[in-house]
């Protein structure tokens, strides 16, 4: 079968594509766990690889051209690990260099972006609030996204000070953190917002104190499971999806210390796991 993979990589290699080869998924810290954990769920055999670029945590105030160069390097990891997809399972990565990518490298590329178009078919108010980091709130991909989808509806975006550093320190519920949400959504009820955006992927860690402040008839929209999907079914596409037993735990790498992010992860995914540091070339 003609995959239309078997072509040149980036590494000049010719790569004939193996439905048993790993997924590569990775974002700026932990976020990207919230995406992970949905592909674990819905593809059990796949084998996955998780680098945390933490090394360079937050993507959010970076510019474009800095987060797309981190974003060019981590992809350049995965592939030498052979895998045959990526997830770029972060919206401010997404929203900066997804096009670079699947400009620059022969394999299916998913990203993530706030998932604007469910929450204006949901929303009664015609008021949706989008929560993500300046980065991606800024950037021209997202302005297309809200004026191809947002016409009728009043779109408010809301970047959120704070909430990825507090993920990354595992406080997902303390005073600090209630503060930090409150300080961004409260405006957006007061507004009218009926449905907020989790675009950010560290935003679902934050689900429940979001619900708090937003109060209970406010609908949130996450696109993890989405995505899953959408991968799932290009995979199936290509006739690349593994279909052996249940495959193992996730293999996971960090830009940074792998310490504390061993730490960090631990209390987000439910089975132990070790964390390793990339190589140099790619910190
Ligand atoms: N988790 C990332 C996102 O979805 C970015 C967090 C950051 O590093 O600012 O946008």
């Amino acid at each position: 079968m003609n995959t239309g993979l078997s072509k040149v990589n980036f590494a000049g290699m010719m790569t004939s594509p193996d439905r048993f080869a790993p997924i590569g998924v990775f974002d700026s810290g932990v976020g990207g766990l919230s995406i992970l954990s949905h592909i674990h769920q819905h593809l059990p055999a796949e084998s996955l690889i998780y680098v945390a670029d933490n090394g360079h945590l937050p993507y959010g105030p970076k510019s474009s051209a800095y987060v797309t160069t981190r974003t060019r390097t981590i992809s350049r990891f995965l592939i030498e690990q052979g895998v045959k997809s990526i997830v770029v399972a972060c919206n401010t990565a997404t929203a900066a260099a997804i096009a670079t990518l699947r400009n620059e490298f022969n394999l299916p590329v998913i990203g993530v972006e706030p998932g604007v178009k469910p929450a204006i078919s949901q929303s009664r108010s015609g008021v949706i609030g989008v929560l993500a980091t300046e980065g991606t709130l800024g950037s021209e991909k997202f302005q297309r996204l809200v004026a191809t989808h947002g016409e009728s509806q009043q779109v408010i975006v809301q970047p959120c000070h704070g909430w990825v550093e507090q993920v990354e320190r595992g406080e997902l519920h303390s005073e600090l953190t209630r503060t930090l949400v409150a300080a961004a959504v409260e405006p957006l009820i007061r507004r009218g917002a009926d449905t907020l955006v989790l675009g950010c992927t560290h935003y679902p860690f934050l689900a429940s104190v979001v619900r708090d402040v937003a109060g209970p008839t406010v609908e949130l929209i996450d696109t993890g499971e989405a995505i899953a999907l959408e991968l799932q079914r290009r995979l199936h596409g290509l006739g690349l999806l593994a279909d052996a037993a249940r495959a193992g735990e996730p293999g996971f790498w960090s830009s940074g210390d792998p310490g504390p992010l061993s730490v960090q992860i631990k209390r987000l995914w439910p089975q132990a796991v070790s964390v390793e540091r990339l190589p140099e070339a790619f910190r």
